[in-house]
């Protein structure tokens, strides 16, 4: 299958570039390098031992990737480009609306000139808001709270409409919870600009010494131990969900959404215990007030992706860990 991977240069489109070519299949990726180099091009060659195609552009530029489908006879898209800072996205929502909701738009439009039938799409556990019960289904009521979750649900809802209007299109919109970890090469992983905003990447940069210490978001929740629960997942198995969607669509038309996760959470104090045993390093950290916008507690019900997608994470946290601080000491060394 040749597959157009949009945003194929970040750290979740690296990994699902691997698994798809790995598995045989042929990986297109387009990428503006807004947030990302193009020697992750390279780097994905050197794992699989072969070059996926590259462009560089916008997703939403209509007439660039009409071209692109047609060039490489593209059967099925996974769009993954888009920014992803919630915080960014309240200070700046139109960015997030232009880059996002337009991209989204242009892509389609693309797609529906070339008759390209299947897409998967990149959703985020964050438009179910603060949740209702535990763990959250795909049923939760959406609750976004900021324009970057608007823009998921956005994307998720033209989508919705255009398979209504196209009964023969298939849509999975993936709805990750917390992707983190690296391919077990260490050559690629997650290396965000500037300073990280989620927890792995700053724990990681302050176990190597980059940074002085961790800022623990509250103490006080109503958590076992105070600290904010997620459902962590390995990114090499949320790449592989990328393909039992792709393969699901084979068989399936219409709009579907499947959460992938592990359906367990971790606290951030069991995190910074874990990566200390698996990397040898002191995490220092401080407890301060809770970070605005944060929700104590979120894992995912994942027995529609176990059972619709035949899909299931299998790697540990202790693997999150490790090839995460592989994939930085490799850096560290570059
Ligand atoms: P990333 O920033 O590493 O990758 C996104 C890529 O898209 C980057 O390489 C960037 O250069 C590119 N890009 C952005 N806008 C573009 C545009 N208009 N045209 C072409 N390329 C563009 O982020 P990621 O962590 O790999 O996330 C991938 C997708 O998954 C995003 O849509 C994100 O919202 C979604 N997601 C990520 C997480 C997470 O925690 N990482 C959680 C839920 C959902
Ligand atoms: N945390 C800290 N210190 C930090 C960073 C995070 O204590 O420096 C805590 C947070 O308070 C939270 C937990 O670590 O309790 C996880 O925080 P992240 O920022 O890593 O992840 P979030 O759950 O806040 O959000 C992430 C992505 C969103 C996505 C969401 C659900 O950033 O884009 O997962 O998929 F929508």
């Amino acid at each position: 299958m040749n597959v157009l991977l949009t945003g194929g240069c970040g750290y979740i489109g690296s990994h699902v570039a691997v698994v798809l070519m790995s598995a045989g299949h042929e990986a297109v990726l387009v990428d503006n390098l807004s947030n990302s180099h193009q020697t992750i091009v390279d780097k994905v060659a050197e794992i699989v031992g072969r070059s996926p195609a590259f462009y560089q552009g916008d997703v939403g530029e209509v007439a660039f990737v009409r071209n692109i489908i047609r060039r490489h006879r593209i059967d099925a898209v996974i769009h993954l480009a888009g920014f992803k800072s919630v915080g960014e996205s309240v200070q700046q929502p139109l960015m997030y609306y232009q880059n996002n909701v337009c991209g989204a738009l242009g892509l389609l439009q693309a797609m529906e000139a070339e008759s390209i039938s299947n897409i998967v799409f990149s959703s985020s556990a964050t438009i179910y808001g603060d949740p209702q019960y535990l763990p959250v289904n795909e049923a939760h009521p959406k609750h976004v709270i900021n324009a970057y979750g608007r823009s998921k649900l956005h994307i998720e809802d033209m989508l919705r409409d255009i398979c209504i209007s196209r009964p023969s299109l298939g849509a999975v919109c993936l709805r990750y919870f917390n992707p983190v970890g690296a391919h077990q090469s260490g050559l690629i992983g997650d290396h965000p600009r500037g300073i990280p905003n989620n927890l792995m990447p700053y724990v990681v940069q302050v176990a190597c010494g980059e940074r002085e210490f961790l800022n623990v978001f509250g103490a006080d929740y109503p958590t076992p131990d105070g600290t904010g629960v997620r459902d962590y997942i390995h990114v090499m198995d949320l790449a592989e969900g990328h393909m039992a969607a792709l393969k699901y669509l084979s068989s399936n038309s219409g709009w579907h959404a499947f959460n992938l996760g592990t359906g367990r959470g971790y606290s951030v104090l069991e995190m910074i215990r874990a990566f200390e045993r698996q990397s040898g390093r002191t995490v220092p950290y401080r407890l301060v007030a809770r970070r605005e916008g944060d929700v104590a507690c979120s894992y995912a019900d994942v027995q529609a992706a176990t059972f619709e997608l035949n899909w299931k994470a299998t790697r540990s946290l202790e693997d999150m860990c490790s090839s995460s601080w592989l994939f930085q000491s490799r850096l560290s060394t570059e």
